[in-house]
């Protein structure tokens, strides 16, 4: 249901940042029937973010069997304003969405000045992916009305909305950002201010651990991405990588690292490291993992076409492939749920709308058997404490399950 709101004025949010996610974020509003302010400070940022919203709204209408889907995105967009200024953007605005650059101060800055040109019950988000939401909302002087509404790319087709509670988050605050993002169509996850929230965190284990066994010379990038395909996920990791940039996956990479006080288990690939530098970021270069002819893979990249996996004799089977990778993504979700990061459901439908996975990493871990599952990792342990000793919460509930 679309917030109530006793004023006729229609809902406005205020975009500011009109790159990829800003862009995808101001279509959704556009389509949850809100008007929106974009505001960008690079000129022609919002025309470009014009044209992609245009786009946008026009495939999403062609899908829905629109007779005219040209006219229905022009009429969408009817609601749409660009803002000369930060102030201009958030006069009237009942909501403001942060989406500029991925760094704490310009951020922090941001927020002050958002705080300051704001009406006093307008809630102020970030769409932060990595930084701490309560220190970006220290810059405001009411910082108990900045959230954290993190989006996932493309913002209008990834159903799920992380709402991050700041240390200093009002309750009024994260109940009306949740009705309106819900309001847009989304489904919202309420999530603790702690590093990657759900998915970035839970999810970083579907690229390092193979990213070790690569390393390892345990399989092929082939063998593993075949093996993970097979389990039912929709992408193995390296396809997943080349896709999404080796670049932007290497950042966020070392953002959790960081963030999360570098424990080991978390520590980027130097795979990723040398592929960056040698300028092989995926598909958008022409080879990562794999090479690209047209936009097509065709192959694994030189490096890769290597030794290992099955058929070489080598290899790890793909039974034990994905079972390490899920294994490390199980014990990374007990460690979460024991940082009090969500609740069990939260965590397993975030990793099904967020990371498009085939199952929640507790609901697997209970199909397993908790018990079965700290044998296994015991097992792994040997050889990677750091990532596989099983986690606190586990312990206790296969012991209390005995
Ligand atoms: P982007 O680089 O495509 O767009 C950022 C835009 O912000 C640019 O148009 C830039 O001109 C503008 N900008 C920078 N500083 C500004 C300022 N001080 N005032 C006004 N505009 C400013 O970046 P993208 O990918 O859209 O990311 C934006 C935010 O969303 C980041 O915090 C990122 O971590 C987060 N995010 C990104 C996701 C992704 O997959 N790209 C997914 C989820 C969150």
């Amino acid at each position: 249901m679309a917030e109530r709101r006793a004023d006729p004025e229609p809902a406005r949010v205020a975009v500011i940042g009109a790159g990829t996610m800003g862009a995808g974020i101001a279509q959704v509003a556009l389509e949850g029937g809100w008007r929106v302010s974009l505001h960008d400070a690079l000129p022609g940022a919002t025309d470009r973010a014009i044209d992609r919203i245009r786009q946008g709204l026009t495939r999403r209408a062609e899908k829905a069997g629109r007779a005219d889907p040209a006219r229905s995105a022009a009429d969408a967009l009817l609601g749409l304003d660009v803002a000369p200024t930060v102030a201009r953007a958030v006069g009237g605005a009942h909501l403001a969405i942060e989406a500029i650059v991925e760094d704490l101060e310009p951020k922090r800055k941001l927020i002050a000045d958002l705080d300051g040109a704001a009406a006093p019950d307008t809630i102020l988000a970030t769409n932060t992916s990595a930084l701490s939401v309560s220190r970006i909302a220290e810059a405001a002087a009411r910082p108990e009305r900045v959230v954290g509404l993190h989006f996932f790319n493309p913002a209008p087709v990834l159903p799920l909305v992380e709402v991050v509670a700041g240390r200093a988050s009002a309750p009024w605050a994260i109940e009306r950002a949740t009705a309106i993002v819900e309001g847009w169509g989304k489904t919202a996850i309420r999530v603790a201010d702690a590093p990657g929230f759900i998915v970035n965190r839970v999810n970083r284990p579907f690229t390092l651990e193979p990213l070790r066994l690569l390393r390892a010379g345990a399989a092929t990038i082939e063998a593993i991405d075949a093996a993970i395909v097979a389990a039912g996920f929709p992408m193995g990791p390296f396809a997943l990588m080349d896709l999404i940039g080796i670049d932007v996956n290497l950042a966020a990479a070392r953002g959790l690292f960081e963030a999360s006080g570098r424990p080991p288990r978390l520590r980027p690939s130097p795979i990723q490291e040398e592929l960056v530098a040698a300028g092989k970021l995926g598909r958008k270069s022409g080879e990562g993992f794999y090479r690209y002819v047209d936009g097509k893979s065709a192959g694994p990249g030189q490096r890769f076409a290597s030794r290992g996996g099955p058929g070489t004799g080598a290899g790890l089977d793909a039974g034990s492939i994905v079972e390490r990778v899920v294994l490390a993504i199980v014990n990374e979700a007990y460690r979460a749920l024991g940082d009090g990061v969500a609740s069990e459901p939260d965590i397993d439908r975030a990793m099904q709308l967020g990371a498009n996975h085939p199952f929640g990493p507790f609901e697997w871990a209970r199909r397993t058997g908790v018990h079965e599952v700290t044998v296994m990792l015991d097992a792994l342990s040997d050889e990677d404490a750091d990532t596989f000793r099983p986690a606190l919460p586990l312990l206790r509930e296969a012991r209390a399950g005995l």
